[in-house]
Formats: structure tokens, sequence, C-alpha cells
């Protein structure tokens, strides 16, 4: 008894390895296991046995079955697996690694400005950082904007309580601007830098400004730098960014640490230029401010601005998110809406 139990074993060990789909496997079980297998015969003829003689085999051939059941369940799932590997890749490849579980995706505001940054890196830029809470020299008085100055009233602040001479000395930085002057404070030209940063201002929000936004400053100050370079270098970085389809408007603008002031604007991705809610109908967003550093600035900082000139640029990074998404509001990004998010 306990021979034929043996041969039954190995035998069905054998076909079971040979059996390569679900249906080999289903005539393989209907052939051991089954009610008429070889198995459950050999179990119905135990009652022809002496006691002591049936216990023993009885034990034996039941743990058996247990066994072979074990094995068929664990053959099944191999077979399984190696199916559903076959169907995804058309082959079969047993050498396949597990499959990676999603666990989520950058920000979409986070995944623009590493692209804008390595845009500037590609062109020869180091990124540097600078503090999110600013003095009021940094953020203003170093840039020529004095306190009674208008461009005040167009970025007003949040001021951290901390009070200097009845003043209010210490303010959220609105601009990563300050970080010009403290780039060229510790360092000799050439200059190639990118910084950056979030900024805040106490905005009544609209489609295309909230009260924080995450901005990106450039500067470079070399010999022998002009507009030309300034022009050059943001215009490569918008077809970087916005591919070869876009239109670019570069026009004259103001700001107290340049001289001459530009601004640059994409047309809007939402109305494709025709006018709309989100460009306040002008059919263009504006992405950044420019210029060619204040000579008063580059001569502050001790620099000889007969040798040396240079340009600096500050971008908002949610809007050119926007443009690149098509996203009609800018307030949506810090929403908390995972809707929203979703659909990046
Ligand atoms: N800091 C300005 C702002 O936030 C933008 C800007 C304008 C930055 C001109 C510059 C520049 O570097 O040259 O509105």
């Amino acid at each position: 008894m306990i021979d034929q139990l043996t041969r039954i074993e190995q035998e069905a060990r054998e076909a079971l390895a040979a059996a390569g789909d679900a249906e080999s496997l289903e005539g393989w079980r209907v052939a051991y296991l089954g009610r008429k297998g070889r198995l459950t015969a050999l179990l119905r003829s135990l009652t022809e046995l002496p006691l002591e003689e049936r216990r023993a085999a009885g034990g034996a051939a039941n743990r058996l079955k247990n066994d072979l059941e074990a094995a068929l369940a664990v053959r099944r799932e191999e077979l399984e697996g190696r199916r559903l590997v076959a169907i995804e890749t058309g082959r079969l490849d047993v050498t396949l690694p597990g499959r990676a579980k999603s666990v989520g995706r950058l920000h979409p505001v986070t995944q623009t400005l590493r692209d804008v940054l390595a845009a500037f890196v590609s062109m020869g830029f180091s990124v540097v950082e600078g503090p999110e809470v600013e003095s009021d020299y940094y953020n203003f008085e170093a840039l020529r904007i004095t306190k009674d100055h208008p461009a005040r009233d167009t970025m007003d602040t949040l001021y951290v309580d901390i009070t200097h001479d009845g003043e209010y000395d210490v303010v959220m930085r609105t601009h990563t601007s300050p970080n010009q002057v403290r780039v060229m404070e510790k360092t000799q030209p050439p200059i190639r830098v990118v910084v950056p940063g979030r900024c805040y201002r106490n905005e009544a929000t609209d489609p295309t400004h909230e009260w924080m936004q995450t901005q990106v400053e450039v500067l470079a100050v070399d010999e022998g730098i002009g507009m030309a370079d300034l022009k050059g270098t943001l215009f490569q970085f918008a077809k970087r960014i916005f591919g070869q389809d876009r239109k670019v408007r570069f026009r004259c603008d103001y700001f107290p640490f340049v001289e001459p002031g530009a601004e640059m604007a994409i047309d809007c991705s939402i109305c494709k230029g025709a006018g709309c809610r989100t460009c306040g109908g002008e059919g263009w967003i504006e992405i950044l401010g420019a210029g060619m550093v204040h000579p008063e600035i580059l001569a502050n900082m001790g620099y000889d601005a007969q040798r040396y000139t240079g340009f600096a640029a500050g971008m908002g990074i949610e809007r050119i998110c926007m443009l690149r998404y098509g996203i009609e509001d800018i307030r949506l990004f810090y929403a908390d809406d995972l809707r929203f998010l979703k659909q990046f």
C-alpha cells in the first residue's frame, strides 16, 4: 500500500510540473484528486484491509491528498502569474522585475519650477537660495525702492511683527530680487545665478494673482553683457518651456532696480489670445519682469560699473505653470482641492 502511495505521489508530481495551462491542471485534478481519481480509489480500497494496516495507510493517503492539493494551489498561482505577465508583454519573460506601486507625483508647480531651473542650468547658471523673511533693506531699499516710492504700493507687503526704531523693518519677501543684492555683495563677476523661492504679498486675489507665489530670479553680471543677452536668454528659456508654437511678447516696463526695464508675456493658453477672464481680456499673460541691472546698484556693490554690466529677470512660476497646462485660475493650485490636482 505504501509503495502504491509513493508511486502515485511521484507520478502526480511529475504530471503537475508538466501541466502548463488551466485546462491540463483541471485534468490533473480529476485524475488524481477527483471522485473517480486514483487517490480516491485507493482510499476506498482501504476498507478491505485489516484495521491496523488501514489506520497507517489511511493516514498516509490523507496526508498525500493534502500535499497534492497544496501543490495544485501553488502551481495554479504560478501559472496565473505567468499568464498575466504574458498578456501584458505579449511574451513570457520570467526575468521581469516586480511591478512598482504608484505612490503619486510632484505638484505641477514643483514640476514646473524644476523644469525652469533645469533650463537655466543648461545655459550655465547655478542655483542658489536666500531668506524667505527679509529686511526692508534687501527687499526694497537696496533695490532703489525707497520708503516713499510708488512701487511699494504694487507690492503691498506682509510685515513681520518686529519693529526697529518704531518702524516695521522685517517683511515676508515680496519678490526674489533681494537676492540680486545678496549674491553681488559676496561674489565678484562673472555671475550666472538663478534663485528660486516663495514670495508673499498682501494681494486682493484674482485669476492671475495669489497672495503667495513662487518666483525664480535670474542674474547675470559680466563684462560686455547687453540687452541682446537678456533677450536671447529669456527667449531660449521660453521656447524650451512652452515649445516653438507659443507667442512671446516683449516690451518696455519700469522697475526701479533696472534700466532699461522690460516685461515678457506669453499668449493666453485658455483663449489663445482672443481675451478671456483668465487674461483679463488681454490675450496675454505676463510671466516676468526683466532689465539691465541699474548702474547705481552695481556701483553700490563696489563693482566697476564701466567695466561690468548685468541683466536680471524675475518670473512667476505659478503663471508659467498655468500657461503650460491651460489652468484658468491661479488660486486652484493651493486650494487643497485634490480633484484639481488629480488631473496631473
Ligand atoms: N521683482 C519683480 C516683481 O516681482 C520682477 C522683476 C522685474 C525682477 C525686473 C527682475 C527685474 O529681476 O529685472 O514684480
